[in-house]
Parts: structure tokens; sequence; C-alpha cells
């Protein structure tokens, strides 16, 4: 039970990272709110909650909507006076040479993938203040830790730009006892992952030391520590769970 009690919003809620991390929070004694700016994918993530219905909260929130996520959060609070714990996993890719790329597809990512994440950071921040507790887990991505082919300046960008926005915000909110930390997962059997084209998935898959893509349950694993007490005195970093592929 290492997150026993505890209210668990996932923002990307229906992405599979979250669904992988917000099954084992229910399962180490959490309550998690999913949020999606997408009401149908509710509908496709379901199954995996079978039996644990009066543990989970779906709100529609666009992440890039600041008024959006914080009227999700104010939903969470009414509901339940606190959040505990902030995961956030929204998140699209594009990826394109810069002279291909729009101006529109880099504003798209960056809007998405990293002012998303301080729209979340800073709806939640007020009320985990005041309570003296916070976990913020922020999922960048191997394509924001070193400069990789194939990989969007966009999505490198907004990766790159949640570890130094994590960091910061890991020094700003220690003093109320809030951590803040980094996932940054390589290439995990995923829709997004299989949505890339055949010579990116095998050019990363022959860089990865340990021979393969990582699960799922890889990364949940990975975020459940961070989020959970055991990590109480570990707050700016940035966890790589790659198979060894990051340098
Ligand atoms: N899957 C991987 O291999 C991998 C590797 C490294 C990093 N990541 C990162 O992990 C995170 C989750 O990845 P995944 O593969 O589980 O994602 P996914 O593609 O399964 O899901 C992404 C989710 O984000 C939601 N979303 C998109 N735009 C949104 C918005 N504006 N507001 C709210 N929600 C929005 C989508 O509806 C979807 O449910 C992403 O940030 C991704 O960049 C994934």
């Amino acid at each position: 039970m290492r997150v026993k009690d505890k209210i668990a919003v996932f923002i990307g809620g229906g992405s599979d990272i979250a669904t992988a991390t917000a099954v084992k929070f229910i399962e180490e004694g959490a309550t998690v709110i999913l949020v999606d700016y997408d009401e149908s994918v509710f509908e496709r993530v379901k199954g995996s909650y079978a039996g644990m219905e009066d543990k989970v909260r779906k709100y529609v929130a666009d992440a890039r909507s600041y008024e959006g996520i914080e009227a999700a959060v104010k939903s969470a609070l009414d509901e339940f006076g606190r959040i505990d714990i902030l995961i956030n996993c929204a998140g699209i890719l594009i990826h394109k040479p810069i002279d291909v790329l729009t101006v529109k597809e880099w504003q798209d990512v960056i809007d998405i993938n990293l002012t998303g994440i301080f729209n979340s950071c800073k709806a939640v921040t007020p009320g985990m203040k005041e309570r003296k507790y916070g976990r913020i887990v922020n999922i960048s991505s191997i394509g924001g830790r070193t400069g990789r082919p194939g990989v969007g300046v966009n999505y490198a960008a907004a990766k790159a730009g949640i570890v130094g926005l994590t960091q910061t915000l890991a020094r700003e909110l220690a003093p109320w006892n809030i951590t803040a930390n980094v996932v940054a997962p390589g290439p995990l059997k995923g829709r997004m992952f299989f949505g890339m084209e055949q010579h990116l998935i095998d050019g990363l898959i022959k860089n990865i030391p340990l021979g393969r893509v990582g699960e799922m349950d890889e990364i949940a694993y990975a975020i459940l520590y961070l989020a959970s007490d055991e990590a109480g005195w570990t707050t700016g970093e940035v966890l790589d769970v790659n198979g060894g592929a990051y340098i």
C-alpha cells in the first residue's frame, strides 16, 4: 500500500502510461482522477479498471487551457478536499525535419507537451502548499535528454523543457514538502511507439543496450516510486528508464 488513501490526478489520463500507472496506484491504495481532453479515450481504457470503478474519476479538460485544468482540479478538490499526487502524461509527437515542420506543428507540441505541464503544476500548487504535501511526477522522454535523429525539434524542446521546469519547481516547492521529479522513458510498447515509422523503430531498438523496447509497467513502477513516501527525500531528479539507451 505505497500510496494508501492518496488522491492522484493524471493529466493525459487516457494514455498508455497513465493507464498502467493508475491501475497500480489503485492496487496500492489510491483513488485516481483521470483528466483527458477527449471523452472517447475513457471508453477505450475502461476495461483496465474493471472492478475498481469506485476508485476512478474521469474529467474532460484540455491540458492547453489553464482554465480547463483549473476547473478539473477544483472538481477534485470539491469532492476529495485535496490532491496529493500529480502525474503529467499528456503528450503528442510530430516528428519531422525542421524544414518540413510547420510553425503550427512546433506550437501544438509545445502547447500540449510543455505548457500543459506548467498549467497543471500551477493549478495544484496552492492546495499542496496549504497542506504542506505533494508529489509531482512529470513525464519527459529520451527524446528530450540527448539529441536524437528522427525526433522532432518541437518534441525534443518540450521534453527537455519539462526537465528544466521540474528541476526549478522542485527547489521552489521544497519548503512546503512538495517534491517534483521527472521520469524520462525510452521507447515503450504502446500506441505512440507503434504509430512511429518503422525505420525510426528499428533505429531505436538497435541503440538500446538491453535489446528491447520497454514495458508500460516498467514506467509505472518508476512513477509509483517517485509518487510514494519512499521517495520523500528525492526531488528535482530525472529517472531515465530506457534500457540503458540514453547516453
Ligand atoms: N510511449 C512511449 O514510448 C513514450 C516514450 C517516452 C515518453 N513518452 C511520453 O509519455 C507520455 C505518455 O505517453 P503514452 O505513449 O502513454 O501516450 P498516449 O499516446 O497513449 O496518450 C497520450 C494521451 O494524452 C492525451 N492528450 C493529448 N493531448 C491532450 C491535451 N491537450 N489535453 C489533455 N490530454 C491530452 C490523449 O488524449 C491521450 O490519452 C507522453 O508525454 C509521451 O511523450 C512516451
